[in-house]
């Protein structure tokens, strides 16, 4: 389905990402891990075309993405929509706007600036918040939700879009455990039932391990893993987080559990000792 080809991108001297190739080959969910700087969000940025690549092919299904231009890239960037870890809603129009947005790159501009939207995209919107679990919401000012409110609203307006695959790029990074969980399970939700490319890019292991299908590290612009969740042992973990002996998973840890209801103590922890077992 989409297929990375020596995908490079420098700021100035320093190179982001560095010559990455990797394929998905079916409707994968798939974490991106890495420390800060590792070129997480870059990667992602690139797929939807909020970064220009310096030099490399992206390909879905067969079909250089990068190349895109005009009508053709805003296409594309519907079809890959896009989570953000600040939600990106506009606070003070209501939440059932806020999903409808989504639609609006599928309308032409005159009809997207005199408005707006027909009676289909106003129960396409309501079922998507239906869906999230925020339906009651729909009339309320977004800036009035809570984060995991808001983020849900912002997952529902990626929906709208109608994507082949949801690209999010820290969803729960500014958000409670419980909030996490209930993300990261639409999130999950959406890849299972709608068969759709999720891919997330996610600061924490244990997030990536509890929902993910494939797991792929990054440092300093490289892919330095890419496997299963269970082949990501403690070992590849510090390769991939740079640290030394004393890398402690409980500090990558968000303590969410995709198989809990309810918060939990981290269960990530390791010491040096059990690691080196
Ligand atoms: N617009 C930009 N201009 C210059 N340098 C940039 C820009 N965006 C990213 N970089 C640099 O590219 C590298 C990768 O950044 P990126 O944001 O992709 O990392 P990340 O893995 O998403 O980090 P974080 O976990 O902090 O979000 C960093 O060295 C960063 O400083
Ligand atoms: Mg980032």
């Amino acid at each position: 389905m989409i297929q990375f080809q020596n995908v490079t991108k420098t700021f100035g001297s320093r190179t982001a990402v560095n010559k990455v190739s990797f394929n998905i080959d079916e409707p994968q969910m798939v974490g991106i891990i890495g420390r800060s700087g590792a070129g997480k969000s870059t990667l992602l940025r690139m797929i939807n075309r909020l970064t220009p690549a310096t030099s490399g092919k992206i390909l879905f299904e067969g079909r250089d993405i990068l190349r895109l231009r005009g009508a053709m890239m805003r296409r594309w960037q519907r079809d890959c929509a896009m989570v953000f870890q600040q939600f990106n809603l506009v606070p003070r129009l209501d939440v059932a706007t806020n999903v409808m947005l989504g639609r609006l790159n599928g309308h032409g501009t005159l009809k997207s600036l005199f408005n707006i939207f027909g009676e289909a995209d106003v129960a396409d919107a309501l079922q998507a918040l239906d869906r999230l679990g925020i339906v009651q919401e729909a009339t309320k000012r977004a800036e009035e939700l809570s984060g995991g409110q808001q983020q849900r609203v912002a997952i529902a307006r990626a929906l709208m879009q109608g994507p082949h695959m949801i690209l999010a790029d820290e969803p729960i990074a500014s958000l409670d455990p419980m909030n996490a969980k209930i993300v990261m399970d639409a999130l999950r939700q959406i890849h299972e039932r709608d068969n759709k490319v999720v891919i997330c890019n996610l600061h924490t292991l244990d997030t990536a391990r509890s929902y993910c299908d494939r797991v792929i590290g990054m440092r300093d612009g490289f892919i330095v893993f890419d496997g299963k969740p269970e082949e990501l042992t403690t070992t590849a973990a510090r390769e991939i987080y740079g640290a030394d002996e004393s890398f402690n998973e409980a500090a990558t840890s968000t303590a969410i559990d995709a198989g809990n209801t309810g918060t939990r103590e981290s269960v990530g922890a390791m010491t040096p000792a059990a690691a080196a077992g």
